[in-house]
């Protein structure tokens, strides 16, 4: 690796995989205006700088207000369909390989959309950005955690009959207050459906949550997770069980979980030994995608390419791909790092 090389031309290259982002966070509001346009419904902002305007969080539940929002123009399969491919075309842009994509169905239910409105859309992009950019996804539906886990049980059986297109299950939304723990049972029947299972914990809810997740949903991640260093015991249980994490870095600012890019424990988690990853949340409203992620935490927490080069390997070690896919995608982080020359 070159020794004087711009770290922000090093992140644009770099092969990696995002594994949190959700679908509905992808949502900017260009695409939004031209979608409620074409469905005849009418938004409170007159333009899309004032939807941006409004981008402003005090913490998770202020920005999920607004999120729930604005998906509430989305009512066609097409809807779905133009949100995913414009997200997996940018995804490509910034040298994403494979992207794992969460989406909350409920949500959506809760306006009358059926669940095969909103799988076949975003199905529909993924299989077209396979085979028209070469980016592989999968979906990851999430349920809830401010609705009651019957709710999710039922959409657990909506999804049954495609199961085939959904790789695993997670759990979002508002987390103080709305334990993991709530959820053991729907966890538990999603395992036996065959769903792999990831959860939200430690983003703005304590490390108890996050060893709930662990022992009682028996995820293979964990989404965020930085509470988990106020708990000595539970990053030695992390890191003995290297479980991924899927850090948000911009999303934490954003969202007032850190006060200062400057103080975010990323950089502590690595030298923990934690398995770190870095990813966008939700792209459109935090202002940045993955490459905005890394390069701010690499500017700011003097990150160089070789820690990135970890993060971005991790990454798809911590990815629901085979094992042999895996390995050729690592194996392009070496090849990358032995070309590039800043
Ligand atoms: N849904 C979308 N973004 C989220 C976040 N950062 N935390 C919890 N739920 C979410
Ligand atoms: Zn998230």
């Amino acid at each position: 690796m070159g020794k004087n090389t711009s770290v922000g031309k090093y992140i644009e290259g770099l092969p990696k995989a995002e594994l949190h982002v959700h679908i509905e966070g992808t949502f900017e509001p260009e695409l939004m205006f031209k979608i409620a346009g074409r469905n005849n419904i009418k938004i409170k902002y007159r333009s899309v700088e004032e939807v941006r305007a409004a981008y402003k969080f005090n913490d998770l539940q202020d920005f999920l207000d607004i999120y729930y929002e604005g998906t509430s123009v989305l009512r066609e399969e097409k809807d779905f369909y133009d949100l995913a491919y414009a997200y997996l075309e940018k995804a490509c842009e910034q040298n994403i390989l494979h992207s794992e994509i969460f989406f909350d169905p409920q949500t959506h239910a809760a306006r009358g959309i059926k669940f095969k409105t909103v799988i076949d859309g975003l199905y529909g992009a993924i299989e077209d950005a396979l085979k028209k950019r070469g980016i592989s996804a999968k979906l990851i539906m999430c349920f809830l955690r401010d609705v009651d886990p019957v709710s999710a049980m039922k959409t657990l059986q909506e999804a049954l009959p495609y199961k085939d297109r959904i790789v695993g299950v997670g759990l979002d939304s508002a987390e103080v207050g709305h334990p993991a723990s709530s959820f053991k049972e729907v966890f538990d029947e999603a395992r036996k459906n065959g769903f792999l299972t990831v959860a939200h914990a430690g983003e703005e809810g304590p490390a108890e949550y996050i060893w709930q997740a662990l022992e009682l949903l028996k995820v293979l991640r964990v989404d965020h997770c930085i509470h988990a260093l106020d708990d000595k015991k539970l990053v030695e249980e992390l890191v003995r069980r290297k479980i991924p994490l899927t850090v948000c870095p911009l999303s934490n600012v954003k969202l007032k979980v850190v006060d200062n890019i400057k103080h975010h424990p990323l950089k502590k988690m690595m030298e923990k030994g934690l398995f770190v990853t870095i990813n966008s949340d939700d792209p459109a409203y935090f202002g940045g995608y993955i490459n905005e992620n890394y390069l701010a935490v690499a500017k700011a927490l003097e990150l160089g390419e070789q820690d990135l080069s970890v993060i971005a390997k991790n990454s798809f070690r911590a990815s629901f791909i085979g094992e042999s896919e895996k390995e050729k995608l690592i194996n392009k982080v070496d090849t990358y790092n032995s070309s590039f020359e800043g």
